[in-house]
């Protein structure tokens, strides 16, 4: 029998291709003027699935963006593996700092990766990761190595919150009926320290808009003499951190989970280098919450950051003016038990409390969800762990990531089954970037790993 090693040496260049080919789509989601090459990105994942080996591959429509579903059920009575990606991709902005084309993919050599790496928009997040399973699904339909039955749910609106997902899947449970959900939409530490992603942090976003006076005015004229709307939105903002780099919004903290010394010991075992994230991100020093490790400011403490800022004039040159309005984007990272509506209505009630008389407050919620943690002695887990093993030689490490893929807390309270977090990128893949690219090394790998799974998994099952 062919293993899935000799099947990818025979094909990666295929493999690369194709992924190349499906790369040159720019389906972003946030922006409705490619919304005919999102449709389109839809179309080529549904004849990918169809050529991989699928029995039936639907094209759902919803409120937004079509969901891709596929599934090979080989026998009842055999376990189901459910598969989730995304077709969508960030925005490439800001396009100047792109060294090649966001949609024109090449693949160049990088320290990290000397065999190559594919660099555009969506190579890593999560075209590239979504597509090692139907590569890896092609090897084992065609070679009848395919273990227990699968289901693929692709679509294309996680990058805008997932709105038409937490709409299907309540309203499609039988279908999508399960007993474990395998996704790679996340990293690894590094390619010799394979490590396997037990948490996802919730998120708030909101947009805050402040209004002082009902025309811009003349800064000489009126200034100082009324509220400034751009001055004032930042003390509002300077003021929801505190000077340990606590966040200052009443109850914010309270439904926090704190982890035992124990636990946090554990975490620290994992491989990492405090002089080397420095260095790769050309910083002198790093900044957080007092009290917490780098490692822990980023996975298992919440947190609140502007994500963007404007208002006045932005102009070339030097205009004298004191704006009507300014504006603000917010995101807040959450951590389990931290429900993200109750977090969005205190700061909605706090921001309003804190400014003062002289403008007035507006705040938008945009979207959000809940954290998310997997236990490591779970099937799935034992399963994914003896499938890296297999490939990488070493035995993963569960890590907390900072990241949010907000339907996975809906997938387990709707679906019922564990979510298994298999990721193959790196953290300087620069997803959301310009420049984003995914090792060839980590595609391949990740398209032979993934059949391990599949064969562990039904196999403790
Ligand atoms: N794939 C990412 C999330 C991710 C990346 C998690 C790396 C862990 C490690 C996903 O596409 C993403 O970007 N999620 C957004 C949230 C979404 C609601 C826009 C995020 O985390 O900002
Ligand atoms: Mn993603
Ligand atoms: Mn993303």
């Amino acid at each position: 029998m062919q293993t899935i090693k000799q099947y990818i040496s025979k094909h990666k260049d295929r493999f690369i291709n194709e992924l190349i080919e499906l790369l040159k789509i720019p389906s972003i989601s946030a922006d409705t003027a490619y919304s005919q090459d999102v449709l389109n990105t839809a179309d080529a994942i549904m004849s990918s699935l169809k050529k991989a080996g699928c029995d039936i591959v639907e094209l759902c429509e919803t409120p937004g963006y079509p969901i891709i579903y596929g599934e090979k059920i080989i026998d009842k009575n055999l376990p189901t593996v459910l598969v989730y990606g995304h077709y969508d991709v960030q925005p490439a902005d800001p396009i100047e700092l792109w060294t090649s084309p966001p949609f024109e993919p090449v693949i160049k050599k990088t320290e990290i990766h000397p065999e190559g790496a594919i660099f555009a928009r969506g190579a890593c997040d999560d075209k590239g990761q979504m597509y090692m399973h139907v590569k890896a699904l092609e090897y084992m339909t065609s070679t009848g190595n395919l273990p227990c039955n699968v289901k693929f749910m692709i679509e294309g609106e996680e990058e805008v919150g997932s709105e038409s997902l937490a709409w299907f899947v309540p309203r499609n449970k039988e279908k999508l009926a399960n007993d474990v959900i395998l996704i790679s939409d996340t990293g690894m530490i590094a390619n010799d320290i394979p490590s396997i992603t037990t948490g996802l942090r919730g998120l708030s976003y909101v947009e805050v808009e402040i209004t002082g006076p009902n025309r811009d005015l003349h800064s000489g004229l009126y200034g100082g003499a009324v509220a400034n709307p751009i001055n004032i939105l930042s003390k509002m903002i300077a003021s929801l951190h505190d000077e340990n780099n606590h966040i200052t919004i009443p109850g914010f903290y309270d439904k926090v989970e704190e982890l035992s010394k124990e636990e946090r010991k554990e975490m620290a075992k994992a491989p990492f280098s405090i002089e080397a994230y420095k260095d790769a991100l050309k910083i002198d020093d790093v900044y957080g919450e007092n009290g917490y490790t780098t490692n822990e400011r980023n996975s298992i403490r919440p947190t609140l950051d502007v994500n963007g800022i404007w208002g006045g004039y932005t102009g070339e040159g030097a205009k004298t003016v004191i704006a009507s309005k300014a504006y603000a984007k917010i995101s807040m990272r959450l951590v389990p038990n931290q429900d993200w509506k109750e977090i969005t209505e205190l700061f909605k009630t706090h921001f309003e409390n804190i400014a003062p008389d002289s403008v007035t407050v507006k705040v938008t919620p945009h979207h959000g969800g809940q954290g998310y943690v997997t236990p490591t002695n779970s099937i799935g887990y034992q399963a994914a762990s003896k499938a890296y093993k297999e490939t990488f030689g070493v035995v993963p490490i569960p890590q907390r990531s900072g990241g949010s893929i907000p339907i996975v807390a809906l997938f387990e309270e709707e679906l019922k089954s564990k979510t298994i977090l298999m990721g193959f990128g790196l953290n300087s893949d620069a997803i959301h970037s310009p420049n984003e690219h995914f090792g060839i090394w980590n595609y391949l790998k990740g398209i032979e790993t993934i059949p391990y799974f599949y064969k562990y998994f039904t196999e403790l099952s």
